[in-house]
C-alpha cells in the first residue's frame, strides 16, 4: 500500500499490546460507519478511559455527519481504513464493516500490532480465517470478536447456572435466531446481507454465527453436525438497476449437532419470520430441569425443576443481578488494558465459529454429517 506504511515495533509481545495496570486513554479508529459501528461509539464513548480519535467510511456524507458529530479533525477522517489502521492518533481499532472487509481489516491490524474489536462474522470465508490465523500465530494482538449476545445478562446467568448445576447435566438444548426483516411481505430489496460476494453466506453468516457462538459459549465446542440451507426468495429487487436479482445466499438455516460435551442441539435461523425483531432464545434440558433464556426478555431466565422434597413441578424467573453485569464495551476497554472478563469472545473463538460454519456450508452442500473433532 503506497503512502504509509503498517509496521509493528520488532519483538513486541501481546502483553506489552496489553499491559495490566496500564491505563492511559486508550484512542479508538473506527472504520465503518453504519448501524452497528454507530452503537459501538455510543457505547464506548460512555467509559472512561476510552476516546474516539479517528473514523473511517467510504461515503463521504457518512464521515463527514460522524466527524461533526463527535467532534473528530479533519486529518482523523479518513476514506482508507488501511491509513486509519497506520494513523498514530489510533491506539485500538474497532471495525464494523460489510462482511468482505473483516479479513482484511483483521489483517493489517496484526499487522501494526494494533487491538481491535472485530464485528462477526469473523471472515466471509473460512480459507480466509485460516490465513487470519496462520498470521496470528506470528502476530498475535488482544482481540474480540463481536459475539455480543455474550453480554446479554440473560445468556450470562444461564451460563453461570449451568455451571453450578442447576440443571444436572446437560442432554438436549434449541437455539433459535429470528428477524423479520427480510420477509416476501416487505418486498426489503437487494442489499448487501444478500450478496454472496460481499457476506459468504446469509442469515447463517449474519444470524447462525451468533448462534453458533452462544453454543460455544454455553455447552463448549462442537464434535460433529448436519445441516440444511435454503434460499426462501430466490430474487430481490436490486435498488440500484431497477432489475430482479438472483440471491444465492441461505435465508433460512437449519442445523443440529453433536457436541463435545454430549449434548444434542438444535438450530434454526431466518431473517423472514413476520413478528419477529431480534430474538436469540435457548432453551436447555438437563437431567434435574430446565433453562429458558431470550432475548425478549433480556435480564432474565426461566429456571424449570422438580423439587427434591415434594416432587412438584416448579417455575422460578431470575433476574441477572445487577453487580454481575458487564457490557461488551467495557470488556472491551478491560482487554486494552489487560484484563478481559472471563468468556470474552477473542480471536480463537472467532476462528472457531468460522470452522463450524465452514463445516454447517459443507453438510448442507455434501448431504452428510460433517465431524468437528
Ligand atoms: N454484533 C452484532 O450484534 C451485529 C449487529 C449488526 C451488525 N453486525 C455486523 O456489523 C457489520 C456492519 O453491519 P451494519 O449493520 O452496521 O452495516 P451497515 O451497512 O449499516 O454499515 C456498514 C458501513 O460500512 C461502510 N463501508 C463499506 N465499505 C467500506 C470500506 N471499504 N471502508 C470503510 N467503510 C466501509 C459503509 O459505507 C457503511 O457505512 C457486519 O459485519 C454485521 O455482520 C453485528
Amino acid at each position: 500500500m503506497a503512502g504509509f506504511s503498517i509496521d509493528r515495533p520488532a519483538g513486541e509481545s501481546v502483553e506489552a499490546l496489553a499491559a495490566p495496570g496500564a491505563r492511559q486513554t486508550r484512542r479508538l479508529g473506527v472504520v465503518g460507519l453504519g448501524g452497528m459501528a454507530l452503537a459501538h461509539i455510543e457505547g464506548l464513548r460512555k467509559l472512561e478511559g476510552i476516546s474516539i480519535s479517528a473514523i473511517c467510511d467510504v461515503q463521504q456524507s457518512a464521515l463527514d455527519q460522524a466527524g461533526e458529530r463527535f467532534g473528530i479533525p479533519a486529518e482523523h477522517l479518513h476514506t482508507d481504513y488501511g491509513r486509519l489502521i497506520a494513523d498514530d492518533a489510533v491506539d485500538a481499532v474497532v471495525s464494523a464493516t460489510p462482511n468482505a472487509l473483516h479479513a482484511e481489516v483483521m489483517r493489517l491490524c496484526l499487522l501494526a500490532g494494533k487491538p481491535f474489536l472485530s464485528e462477526k462474522p469473523f471472515t466471509r470465508t473460512y480459507e480466509e480465517a485460516e490465513e487470519l490465523n496462520a498470521l496470528y500465530a506470528t502476530h498475535p494482538v488482544p482481540a474480540m470478536i463481536g459475539f455480543s449476545y455474550r453480554y446479554t445478562p440473560a445468556f450470562r446467568l444461564a451460563k453461570r447456572m449451568l455451571d453450578e448445576g442447576r440443571i444436572g447435566a446437560v442432554r438436549s438444548f434449541s437455539i433459535q435466531y429470528l428477524q423479520g426483516w427480510g420477509a416476501a411481505v416487505y418486498k426489503t430489496p437487494f442489499v448487501w446481507r444478500f450478496d454472496r460476494n460481499v457476506t459468504g453466506t446469509g442469515t447463517l453468516g449474519d444470524l447462525g454465527a451468533h448462534m453458533v457462538d452462544l453454543a460455544h459459549y454455553l455447552f463448549g465446542s462442537f464434535e460433529e453436525l448436519s445441516a440444511r440451507l435454503q434460499t426462501l426468495i430466490p430474487e430481490r429487487i436490486d435498488p440500484r438497476t431497477g432489475e430482479a436479482r438472483a440471491v444465492e445466499v441461505d435465508d433460512f438455516a437449519s442445523f443440529q449437532s453433536l457436541m463435545a460435551n454430549g449434548a444434542a442441539g438444535l438450530f434454526q435461523t431466518t431473517r423472514n419470520a413476520v413478528g419477529s425483531g431480534n430474538q436469540l432464545e435457548a432453551s436447555i434440558f438437563g437431567d434435574e430441569g430446565t433453562l429458558m433464556a431470550s432475548t425478549e426478555r433480556p435480564e432474565e431466565v426461566v429456571w424449570i425443576r422438580v423439587d427434591a422434597e415434594t416432587g412438584e413441578l416448579v417455575r422460578e424467573t431470575r433476574r441477572s443481578p445487577q453487580r454481575e453485569r458487564l457490557t461488551q464495551w467495557e470488556d472491551f476497554a478491560a482487554m486494552l488494558n489487560g484484563e478481559p472478563g472471563p468468556g470474552l469472545p477473542d480471536f480463537g473463538a472467532g476462528y472457531e465459529n468460522q470452522r463450524v460454519l465452514e463445516a454447517i456450508v459443507r453438510s448442507h452442500e455434501e448431504k452428510r454429517t460433517i465431524s468437528l473433532r
